[in-house]
């Protein structure tokens, strides 16, 4: 028996929404329509009732902020940011972080079908019945290829400047942070990108921290508040801080694993982009850090 069960609202506002996110898909998808016009048009009618033009007037500073063009994000800061790409999706971000604000992206029915039409427009690959729960973060947005039934649970954050790998079924729970950058600890500008993997069936469970360039074979998990600093293994649950392999999920030859995506111990890892230029292969500075032993 599914855990899920099937809530549907009633026809007439089922009627409604769809008809608000598919007029909002066809306006993204109309070249000639400026996306930063269309959201802060949409943010003023939903945040305050009025039309943008109208709240200008009365709230220009209230107007102000639902322009996507009068905002930053962090990742439009960084260096190894594609800015035209970011442009791109820049108000689509907006919007959905703005619309997290209100009672209609804080519900589940409609905040999951607005957030899911804005991802496929955002997201290098976003495939079938993408879940995404209130309050994610994304670093860039257009990094993140995730296959199909993945779902994102409340406040996680996917650093995806590096690129991020979600496979078919992935689950990531609340609050958790998967990495795709990383500091030298010597040089803070020192900035390398490794893409992380999350495999088919993976659970990264509540609170666990995934770091940088972590290829997580299918069918593994890491446990909640795990810090996963490592690869692992198909069908491993990793605990703990740093997370260690200390539970194997017995699937008794279940044919649903014969054929693995993502296994570490032969996946072709994405090669590391040292993102500063200052700091490439051919510096004078030769980074060497020493562990200290206790
Ligand atoms: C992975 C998990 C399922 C393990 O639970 P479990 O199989 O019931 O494990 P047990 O309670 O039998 O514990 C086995 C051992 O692992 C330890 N352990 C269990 N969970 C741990 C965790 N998250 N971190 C570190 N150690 C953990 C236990 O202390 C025990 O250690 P011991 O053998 O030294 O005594 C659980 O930790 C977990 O992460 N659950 C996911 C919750 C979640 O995110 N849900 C998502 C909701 S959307």
């Amino acid at each position: 028996m599914p855990w899920l069960i099937k809530r549907a609202l009633a026809t007439d506002s089922e009627n409604q929404l769809q008809t608000f996110i598919g007029s909002l898909a066809e306006q993204f998808d109309d070249p000639t329509r400026d996306r930063n016009l269309v959201v802060r048009e949409t943010l003023a009618q939903i945040m305050h009732g009025d039309s943008f033009e109208n709240l200008n007037e009365r709230a220009p500073m209230a107007a102000f902020s639902l322009d996507p063009r009068n905002i930053t994000f962090e990742a439009e800061f960084y260096i190894a940011t594609d800015q035209v790409k970011f442009q791109q999706v820049k108000p689509l971000l907006w919007l959905w972080k703005s619309l997290d604000l209100t009672p209609l992206g804080q519900s589940t029915h409609s905040g999951i079908q607005i957030r899911r039409m804005l991802a496929q427009r955002i997201f290098k690959k976003a495939g079938k019945n993408l879940k995404i729960f209130q309050n994610v973060e994304v670093s860039v947005g257009y990094n993140i290829e995730a296959g199909d039934d993945v779902t994102i649970h409340r406040y996680a954050f996917i650093d995806d400047i590096g690129g991020i790998e979600l496979h078919d079924e992935a689950s990531v729970s609340d609050f958790a942070n998967i990495y795709s950058h990383t500091h030298s600890v010597l040089d803070m500008p020192d900035v390398t990108l490794k893409k992380t993997i999350i495999g088919r069936g993976v659970r990264v469970a509540y609170h666990a921290t995934v770091l940088a360039g972590a290829v997580l074979s299918d069918d593994s998990m890491m446990g909640a508040m795990s810090l996963v600093t490592r690869d692992f293994e198909p069908h491993v649950i990793g605990l703990g801080i740093p997370a260690k392999p200390r539970i194997w999920k017995e699937r008794g030859g279940d044919p649903a694993f014969d054929t693995l995506k993502v296994d570490s111990r032969s996946f072709e890892r994405p090669s590391e982009i040292r993102a500063n230029p200052e700091f490439n292969k051919d510096s004078p500075f030769k980074p060497k850090t020493d562990l200290i032993e206790h």
